[in-house]
């Protein structure tokens, strides 16, 4: 029998308690041993649930049992969730782990102390909620090397859109149905300003080149600049709009962004609703690959973080079992964005004149008009280039979403 503790009894954490639970007999059978919660952290008491005796209050409960050979850290956060973390592997103890701001910030360093002790740390409802991603990057992906990581990374976001765009919900509405959803973070503005999808493309880019990358330092721009008039440019382009999490490597560096996009209806990321996420990963050998499937979620999480404790207990007596390895990122490493170059939609305000002014400097594009603005799709243009005929073309600009 394999005891597990958790730490952080909120949506993820009552989830992985409920999935060891409701499904521990075909757990037991396809792992040929039992796995159970032994103990859970938490400041609030719960009364009424079948957990509740399991409760602590004092971290150290977990870290001196000897019996807890796992642990599963859903708390959010960095602090404490990151100093518990290092005290779980510096003792010895395996750690998996949903908390996307502990992978993207501090991983690197988890990984090497984890290596150092002789356990594992394991990140797979980090990334895309419950779908498996991470392990297959590392594991099935590894005979190629990755070109670029495009990506639908958070659920409350794309969720957001699907009920503004397909059912009239306004954006405060469609919000508040995803936190009762639970899909939220417990400050949405980490979803609707792009820093969860951030974090989460941070990691997906240490994955694909090795270099971990600060959230704090890359392009990042959420979904609350968008309008409705975006979205019905959008259509008229044969476009659907999407938070797009996006990583490649420009001049030998790497690059990692977030940002809306709109994403061609013959791309299948642009088919993507409601809180799916897709993560469409180009390789170098296989092409590209697609990874669908429920972006966050009480149970769906919940399930990517047991299967990180299943592939520790499986995997147990195995020394040099493959694991992710990236290090921190130097300055010399993150690509400058001026040299980033993509197709990107331009909407200037439609005043007399502006289909000349726009062909001048843009050359003969089509354009389709809405609501007062007149828009098209560019050429390919690094962002210097794109910033430069902006300034140029002597309109006002009104939106500039890019293009995936
Ligand atoms: N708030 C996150 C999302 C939760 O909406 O995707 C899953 O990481």
């Amino acid at each position: 029998m394999v005891n597990v503790a958790i730490l952080g009894f909120g949506v993820v954490g009552s989830g992985a308690a409920q999935v060891l639970a409701d499904n521990a007999a075909v757990i037991e059978k396809n792992l040929g041993e039992r796995v159970a919660v032994k103990r859970i952290l938490d400041l609030r008491e719960f009364e009424g649930s079948p957990f509740g005796h399991l409760v602590t209050h004092d971290f150290n409960d977990i870290l001196s049992d000897p019996d807890i050979s796992v642990v599963a850290e859903m708390m959010g956060g960095s602090h404490p969730a990151y100093d518990f973390t290092k005290a779980c592997l510096a003792a010895g103890k395996h750690v998996v782990t949903s908390n996307k701001e502990v992978v993207a910030r501090f991983g690197a360093e988890l990984l090497e102390l984890a290596a150092a002790n002789g356990v594992r740390y394991l990140f797979e409802a980090s990334v895309g909620g419950g779908i498996p991603v991470i392990r297959p990057m590392v594991n099935d992906l590894a005979s190629n090397e990755i070109v670029r990581v495009d990506g639908i990374l958070n659920g409350t976001t794309n969720y957001i859109l699907t009920r503004m765009i397909t059912a009239g919900a306004t954006f405060a509405e469609a919000l508040a149905e995803a936190q009762a959803k639970g899909y939220a973070e417990a400050n949405p503005a980490a979803d609707v300003e792009g820093l969860d999808a951030a974090r989460k493309i941070v990691i997906l880019a240490a994955l694909s080149f090795g270099t971990l990358l600060s959230p704090d330092n890359i392009y990042c721009e959420g979904i609350t600049g968008l309008t409705l008039a975006d979205v019905a440019v959008a259509k008229a382009l044969g476009c659907s709009v999407k938070l797009i999490g996006h990583t490649e490597k420009v001049q030998g560096r790497v690059l990692a962004m977030v940002s809306p996009r709109l994403v061609p209806l013959t791309n299948p990321l642009s088919g993507i609703s409601d809180v799916f996420n897709g993560i469409l990963v180009d390789a170098n050998m296989v092409g590209e690959v697609m990874f669908y499937g429920a972006g966050a979620g009480k149970l769906p999480t919940a399930s990517a973080v047991v299967a990180d404790i299943i592939d520790i207990v499986a995997h147990k007596a195995q020394k040099n079992v493959r694991a992710p390895k990236f290090e921190v990122a130097k300055d010399t490493d993150y690509a400058d964005f001026a040299d980033y170059a993509c197709k990107s939609c331009f909407a200037f305000e439609a005043v007399d004149g502006a289909a000349e002014k726009i062909a001048a400097v843009f050359g003969e594009v089509e354009t389709v008009s809405a609501d007062g603005r007149i828009a098209f799709i560019g050429d390919m243009m690094t962002e210097k280039e794109a910033d430069e005929k902006i300034a140029a073309c002597g309109l006002t600009l009104v939106s500039r979403i890019r293009v995936l």
